[in-house]
């Protein structure tokens, strides 16, 4: 198979992440007899640095014409004085725009070996294993944003809007990827208060008689927010617009174990997105401190959701579990009687793992 992908490594340890996540399609591609493209342009903070724009035209041209984009992280400390819409983050969000990427969906797993860094785990919950679908395109993030002087005081207000085609769009996403699970969609909303959440809520229950055989529940955010915690087990699939989305998943990967473990993609229309839903943790930024799980599991579900290739998405997530299994952590997820190392050194160990499975799977066949 012959493919390009755009990496936009951005700021903070994205270009730690992102090394780690190419080094392993390098893998892929030499074990697999693959021909990717990694092509690198800068995106958020370090476009600003070098291009004057958090979203240069090359970048974006080149994200337009690709198969795929991995992209790391962006934002940190040192452009946070700037004006909302030349910030780093700015960059991400125009990217989104730009190709209609309106769906966001994040796989929330409780891995195994993981199971002990969890806060679950001294309930024994055992199986969390649910997808947040995100609105990406729309709402709040993209309404009018402004600044103004009533009174001689300052007000500020940003406008959470939702037309019925963009909830329908990514509504009929989620029903059919819970059609493909085990058939159950929770749509989140704020229909007790917010017009825009009734307008969601009414266009959910009217698309549910196109999917008789998913089970729909309708829950207000702030009940939501609860049932994660206390009853995760529930959930399948949760849909929900691009603010709500953005809190419960961060919330979910607290659940289960760190936020620096979540992968995501972003489709729509144009080129489909891949990257960790973690920020650019500028502290641990330089000090091979980063942990690239969330960046690895992108580049598997680029493999399997972008490309279809579900053996090669299998054999990186085989080699991550193997090398968790042996008890190697980043800090972030280090428990006492772990073996801790470095970003750098966890990927040396997932590489060799893989070139193990590799040969493995040529003496005894994969069984996939
Ligand atoms: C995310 C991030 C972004 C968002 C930021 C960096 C703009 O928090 O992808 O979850 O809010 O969408
Ligand atoms: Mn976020």
């Amino acid at each position: 198979m012959k493919r390009t992908i755009v990496l936009l490594p951005g700021d903070g340890i994205g270009p730690e992440v992102i090394s780690a996540a190419a080094a392993v399609l390098g893998d892929c591609a030499a074990e697999f007899g693959h021909e990717f493209s990694l092509a690198e342009f800068p995106i958020g903070g370090t476009a600003l640095d070098c291009c004057g724009t958090p979203l240069p035209p090359d970048t974006l041209e080149a994200c337009r014409e690709a198969d795929a984009i991995l992209l790391g992280a962006v934002g940190g400390p040192r452009w946070d004085d700037l004006p909302l819409d030349r910030r780093p983050e700015s960059g991400l969000l125009r990217l989104r725009k730009e190709l209609e990427l309106y769906i966001n969906l994040r796989p929330i797993l409780l891995r195994e070996s993981l199971r002990s860094v969890s806060p679950l785990e001294p309930r024994r919950i055992r199986k969390v294993n649910f997808e947040i679908v995100r609105e990406l395109a729309g709402g709040i993030y993209f309404g009018a944003h402004g600044t103004e002087r009533t009174n001689g005081a300052e007000r500020a207000y940003d406008v959470e809007g939702y037309s019925t085609p963009e909830v329908e769009r990514v509504a009929r996403f989620a029903f059919e990827r819970a059609a493909a699970r085990a058939r159950r969609l929770s749509s989140v909303d704020k229909a007790n208060v917010l017009a825009s959440s009734v307008l969601w809520r009414t266009t959910v229950s009217r698309l549910a008689a196109d999917y008789p055989q998913v089970a729909l529940q309708h829950l207000y955010v702030d009940n939501a927010a609860l049932q994660l915690v206390v009853d995760p087990q529930q959930f399948d699939v949760i849909v929900t617009s691009n603010l709500f989305g953005d809190i419960l998943s961060d919330l979910a990967a607290g659940l289960v174990g760190s936020i620096g473990l979540i992968p995501s993609m972003s489709c729509g229309r144009g080129t489909p997105l891949f990257e960790p839903i973690h920020g650019s943790a500028p502290q641990l930024a330089g000090r091979d401190l980063a942990c690239p799980i969330g960046a690895l599991l992108s580049a598997s579900l680029l493999l399997r959701e972008a490309f279809h290739l579900e053996t090669e998405a299998r054999w990186i997530e085989a080699a991550l579990d193997q090398v968790l299994a042996r008890g190697y952590r980043t800090p972030d997820i280090a428990e006492p009687g772990n073996i801790v190392v470095g970003c750098t050194e966890f990927v040396a160990r997932l590489r060799q793992e893989l070139r193990q499975l590799v040969e493995q799977l040529d003496s005894y066949g994969w069984g996939v």
